[in-house]
């Protein structure tokens, strides 16, 4: 039976697109580097669906290593999600950015055309768009200067796939992910950032379990209702189950590549986000104003109308649920 590859299928987003997968009875198989993950995250999601990862323990960086697992596997699609993903991180080590992303891409890339893969979902980001005003935005927004190495390793990841698609068969989507956020309802899975978080909701959370002393909002003083920055939050399930979509329409649709974005087309900021995880949790957090934090995008939030009704795909969980799930996941660890 032909099956599906996720790379980083053990990571954040990666495990819970194998739950969705799984649930619509995909055959999976998982490589990943373990990098930014455990091990047993396979053995929690065998708990969630009942049914077994095939697991392969390989950078997609090692060509060799990753043939190894065509050559084995009957793999008709590939979700690449294997990539670091930190903004903040990525400006500090550029080239490490840069090794990893780019050139872990174009590991894949040697072996889908060598083996001839039908499909392609590549994780990118919103961070394509930079430093707009322009939000709600469209896919159709101008891609201008990443204003981070991870934004660039994205632009350039979407380049070169856009310029693969002309000398093959396969067809390639990427999904430019807005601010992911959450767990899984099981609390089985969620995110696991290594050292100190530089995203929100896990400082938030780790302030909240006292692991971290204080919460700082970096800026209130932007040209916003309340002075801090709006953002499009999506649980990290809504978005899983927008890369099963994407997989079908992937091996359906005439078209060589295709753009969407993947939000929830409502913009929310800061100050709304810990408000919201105070109330829903019933807990007060520990949180000071700060300076604003160098490379933030004032405002952006998703038009999510074309996922909407090319892939028959929108978000279905609130705020609430996101907050409230971050907190169960946070309490597991
Ligand atoms: C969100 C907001 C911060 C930490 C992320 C991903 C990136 C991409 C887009 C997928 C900002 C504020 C944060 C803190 C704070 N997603 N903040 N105090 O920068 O929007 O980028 O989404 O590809 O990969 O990193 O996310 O969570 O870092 O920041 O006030 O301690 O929270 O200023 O306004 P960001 P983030």
């Amino acid at each position: 039976m032909s099956k599906i590859l996720v790379t980083g299928g053990l990571g954040y987003i990666g495990s819970h697109t194998v739950v969705e997968l799984q649930n619509v009875n995909a055959e999976v198989v998982v490589v990943d580097n373990l990098a930014n993950t455990t091990l047993d995250v396979a053995g929690r999601i065998q708990k969630i669906t009942g049914k077994p990862v095939t697991f392969y323990q390989v950078d997609v960086c090692d060509t060799p290593a990753l043939e190894e697992v065509f050559e084995k596997e009957d793999i008709s699609g590939v979700i690449h999600f294997a990539a670091y993903k930190a903004v903040g991180e990525s400006v500090e080590k550029p080239v490490a950015y840069y090794q990893n992303n780019v050139s872990g891409l174009i590991s894949l890339l040697h072996c889908v055309k060598k083996y001839k893969t039908k499909s392609l979902v590549f994780s990118s980001s919103c961070t394509v768009y930079g430093d707009t005003k322009e939000s709600p935005i469209t896919e159709n927004h101008p891609i201008v200067e990443a204003i981070s190495p991870y934004g660039t390793t994205k632009i350039l990841g979407e380049e070169i796939l856009t310029d693969f698609t002309k000398f093959c068969d396969t067809k390639v989507v990427c999904l430019r992910y807005f601010n992911p956020v959450g767990a899984h309802k099981s609390a089985l899975i969620g995110e696991l950032p290594l050292g100190v978080p530089s995203n929100l909701i896990p400082y938030v959370t780790q302030t909240a379990a006292g692991i971290r002393e204080q919460l700082t909002i970096f800026g209130n003083d932007y040209d916003t209702p309340d002075g801090t920055n709006i953002r499009d939050f999506i649980h990290v399930v809504d978005l899983a189950k927008a890369h099963v979509k994407a997989v079908d329409y992937a091996t359906s649709n005439p078209i060589s590549l295709d753009v969407f974005n993947l939000g929830t087309g409502v913009g929310q900021s800061v100050k709304e986000v810990v408000e919201t995880f105070e109330r829903v949790n019933d807990l007060k957090l520990n949180y000071t104003y700060g300076p604003r934090r160098q490379g933030d995008v004032e405002q952006i939030w998703a038009d999510a109308s074309k996922a909407k009704n090319v892939l028959g795909w929108e978000t279905e969980i609130e705020l609430d649920e996101m907050m409230r799930s971050a907190w169960a996941w946070q309490q597991t660890l």
